[in-house]
């Protein structure tokens, strides 16, 4: 791999891959088709899925640009059942608690269409959690050092890991049980991590349905300048 220092510091060579203009079209066309059919299941089946299998899709996760290059994640990843049994018992005490009297009128008419309720089976189903902690600053030498763009840096790297999830076969749903800092006790994570975002991980059961959803155009979720 050829190297150069820049302004002082190393910097490698970037490998190109240059597609010609209707090639680039078609494999981004192909990509967003397979993204879009993507879909979040909450009936997730017990089938084993191996240790190495989610360590890759941590790994894809992990590949996000992230500000500063400060890495802010951490994935706890569980298949210990005693563990999984005390995070759905804590997960359901908050849900139980938001949807009867937390959460707004609309947010629970909101809701409706996708037929979630306080019970969290998948919770204990599924053969892997993974929970994403967001380290809000590092301790170097005792002292705080913040990161930068966390909340940012974070999303991206859930949204990578939830494409390698499906580019594996297997299924997730984005769970954020509210408040999530029983998972801080639960998984006895330190102060300086705090817990985003619950994934659990494994094949969907064998018969499946999902909400019938559809995703907005392009014209609702982009604006082109010029408009032609
Ligand atoms: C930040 C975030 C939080 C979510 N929280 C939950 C949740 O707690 N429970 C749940 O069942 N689904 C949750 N979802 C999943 C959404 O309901 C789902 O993505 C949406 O209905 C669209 O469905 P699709 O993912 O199949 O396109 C969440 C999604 C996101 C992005």
């Amino acid at each position: 791999m050829e190297k150069k220092e820049i302004k002082g510091y190393p910097h490698v060579l970037y490998e190109r891959v240059v597609y010609p203009l209707s090639e680039a079209e078609a494999r981004a066309k192909a990509y967003y088709e397979w993204l879009d059919t993507r879909r979040t299941v909450r009936d997730i089946s017990d089938k084993p899925v191996s240790k190495e299998l989610i360590a890759r899709l941590i790994m894809a996760g992990s590949t996000a640009p992230s500000g500063a290059h400060k890495q802010p994640w951490v994935f706890c990843a569980i298949s210990d059942h005693e563990i999984k049994k005390a995070i759905r018992k804590a997960a359901e005490k908050e849900e139980y608690d938001s949807y009867h009297g937390r959460m707004s009128k609309r947010w629970i008419n909101d809701l409706a269409p996708l037929g979630t309720d306080w019970n969290k089976p998948f919770l204990e189903e599924a053969p892997w959690l993974v929970v994403v902690f967001k380290r809000v600053y590092e301790l170097v030498d005792g002292e705080k050092s913040t990161n930068y763009y966390v909340n940012e840096s974070v999303g991206i790297a859930c949204g990578l890991m939830i494409s390698a999830i499906h580019q594996a076969g297997l299924v997730t749903l984005t769970h954020t049980p509210s408040p999530m800092n029983f998972l801080t006790k639960i998984l006895n994570r330190p102060n300086h991590e705090r817990p985003y975002l619950l994934l659990p991980i494994g094949y969907p059961k064998d018969e499946v349905f999902v909400p019938d959803l559809a995703r907005k155009p392009l014209e609702e979720v982009a604006v082109f300048y010029p408009e032609e």
